[in-house]
């Protein structure tokens, strides 16, 4: 019950306490995806005027995909990683040939289109499609390894795929989207990296990590 507990709890923390994102009062497939790929290594703060500006811009898979590159790499400016930007919109010429311009919604489907990995394609299909897929990242990782006090090594891929199972067990029924943006909250607002702020955790009272005392010191980071 350690599990129940921790989904009811969260999920109705996220409900109640979520930012209000400009991609999050979406659930275009498109621009959730533009989004997870503008937040892969970018700040949230730093993303929402990009995100905006972009989606301004190209609003449809069919606008990016006519959309002269260098069109594309100008509205990314300053966000660096350009790579980022090449391989979405490679990807979103791919969705309009082989998907008639729709975003697929099965883990083959999205996780073969270009840039996007197991996380994002997870965070597609459960913010767009609610599908009931796992999206982990590094902070999802730190949020569970804490909570179900989980000394693996977050560099391993087994720890990966370990989290990964238990991510998806943990998704209460019909609410994957909601779920998996509120472990991702949990992580960036209050289980952060040091001196996590506990006392406003909805499940403080459950947190393994915590009740060890070990809560600053998960996750476990080898050096690779
Ligand atoms: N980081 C990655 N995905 C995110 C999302 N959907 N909302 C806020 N932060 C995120």
């Amino acid at each position: 019950q350690k599990k129940q507990f921790f989904s009811t709890g969260l999920l109705a923390w996220y409900r109640r306490h979520k930012r209000d994102l400009p991609w999050r009062r979406s659930r275009n497939p498109y621009h959730i995806w533009v989004s997870e790929i503008m937040l892969q290594q970018t700040r949230v703060d730093t993303v929402i005027p990009y995100f905006n500006r972009f989606v301004e811009k190209f609003p449809t898979v069919e606008a990016l995909a006519e959309a002269p590159e260098e069109e594309v790499l100008k509205m990314w400016e300053g966000l660096g990683y350009y790579s980022r930007a090449r391989n979405l919109q490679s990807a979103v010429r791919e969705v309009r040939e082989n998907y008639g311009g729709v975003v697929p919604d099965t883990k083959e489907d999205v996780f073969s289109l270009k840039g996007v990995g197991p996380y994002t394609a997870g965070a597609i299909l459960s913010i767009a499609y609610n599908k009931p897929e796992p999206a982990v990242d590094g902070n999802v990782m730190r949020v569970l390894s804490r909570y179900f006090l989980i000394e693996d090594d977050i560099m391993k891929g087994s720890t990966r795929v370990t989290m990964e199972k238990l991510a998806k067990e943990l998704i209460p029924e019909g609410a994957a989207g909601d779920f998996n943006q509120g472990l991702m909250e949990l992580g960036a607002m209050v289980c952060t990296p040091k001196s996590p702020s506990c006392l406003t955790c909805p499940v403080m009272e459950h947190c393994m990590g915590r009740e060890a005392g070990m809560e600053e010191a998960l996750p476990v980071k080898k050096k690779a």
